[in-house]
């Protein structure tokens, strides 16, 4: 694609691995110049490191952003090093332990409450810290895009996974609200729903990139669950989301706002 992200400057949450790994070597593909986040400094630095070695631009900016002090101080040192955060990428998001670590998660009511604010602080407060910090740039430059990775979990309920379920919910119509209160400020405001990724980060289970259906039990029940990853024969890739964010934050899509776009090989239809 030939995007001209040039004048833009993105910042991606949890870009040391996984999906927003690929986001942040599109966004420098296209141009951009990519603040990489992470929870993970030594993760922020790599990524942001294979980027400038390939030819792009980029600076590493570790941070939890879960804090919201941590999270404004970063968006003034991606200010003062290369200027204001045009392009906002919220992708830093986290699923149930056990679903992590490749085992099965529990039903709702047997979720120890202690696991819910992990999920729902990053999923839901590191999205709004995030927004709070980078919006009054965007209002005052009248230009502006926020990209909200969720998951098709968020519109279509996924049994086992309740509480990321209304936590990525919540970013979808947090985001619509946004949306609305900035359409004026020309800032755009989009969901990227995914379905199961499978990534170089994902250490074991029916996600690791090496799982087949038939080395991994887990797996081969997930792709008979979903309809349309079995029809596709896969699970879903960094490589399949990075386009898709990368043409929501060009100017191809300035009239696109408030909108889910699912990247899940059509596991929800609408
Ligand atoms: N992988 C999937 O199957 C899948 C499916 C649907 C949706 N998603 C969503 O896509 C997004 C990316 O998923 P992924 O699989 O690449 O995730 P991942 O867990 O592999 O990577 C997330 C990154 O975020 C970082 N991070 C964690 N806590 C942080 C914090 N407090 N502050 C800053 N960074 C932090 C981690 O260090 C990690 O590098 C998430 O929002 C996830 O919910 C993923």
């Amino acid at each position: 694609m030939n995007l001209h992200l040039n004048d833009r400057i993105a910042l991606v949450t949890g870009g040391g691995q996984g999906v927003g790994r690929r986001i942040c070597h599109e966004l420098a593909a296209e141009g951009a110049v990519v603040a990489v986040n992470d929870l993970f400094a030594e993760r922020a630095e790599a990524v942001a490191d294979e980027i400038v070695a390939s030819g792009g631009r980029a600076i590493a900016v570790p941070a939890d952003i879960t804090d919201a002090a941590a999270v404004e101080a970063m968006f003034d040192t991606v200010a003062s090093q290369v200027g204001p955060v045009t392009v906002l990428v919220n992708n830093a998001g986290i699923i149930p332990e056990r679903r992590e670590k490749g085992g099965m998660t529990p039903r709702f009511v047997d979720t120890p409450v202690e696991d819910w604010p992990k999920i729902i602080g990053l999923n839901v407060y590191g999205t709004m810290n995030c927004c709070r910090a980078a919006l009054p740039g965007m209002i005052a430059a009248k230009s502006g895009r926020i990209i909200n990775i969720i998951s098709e979990a968020a519109r279509a309920g996924e049994a086992m996974m309740a509480v990321y379920s209304g936590a990525k919910g919540a970013i979808a119509s947090f985001g619509r609200a946004l949306a609305r209160e900035h359409g004026r400020d020309r800032i755009t405001v989009n969901m990227v729903a995914l379905g199961a990724v499978s990534h170089e980060g994902i250490k074991d289970g029916p996600l690791h990139v090496d799982a087949t259906p038939e080395n991994n039990e887990l797996l081969r029940k997930m792709l008979s669950a979903y309809p349309a990853a079995k029809g596709l024969n896969r699970l879903g890739r960094p490589e399949d989301v990075a386009p898709a964010v990368a043409f929501l934050a060009s100017d191809h899509s300035a009239f696109i706002t408030g909108q889910t776009l699912g990247v899940s090989g059509g596991f929800v239809m609408s």
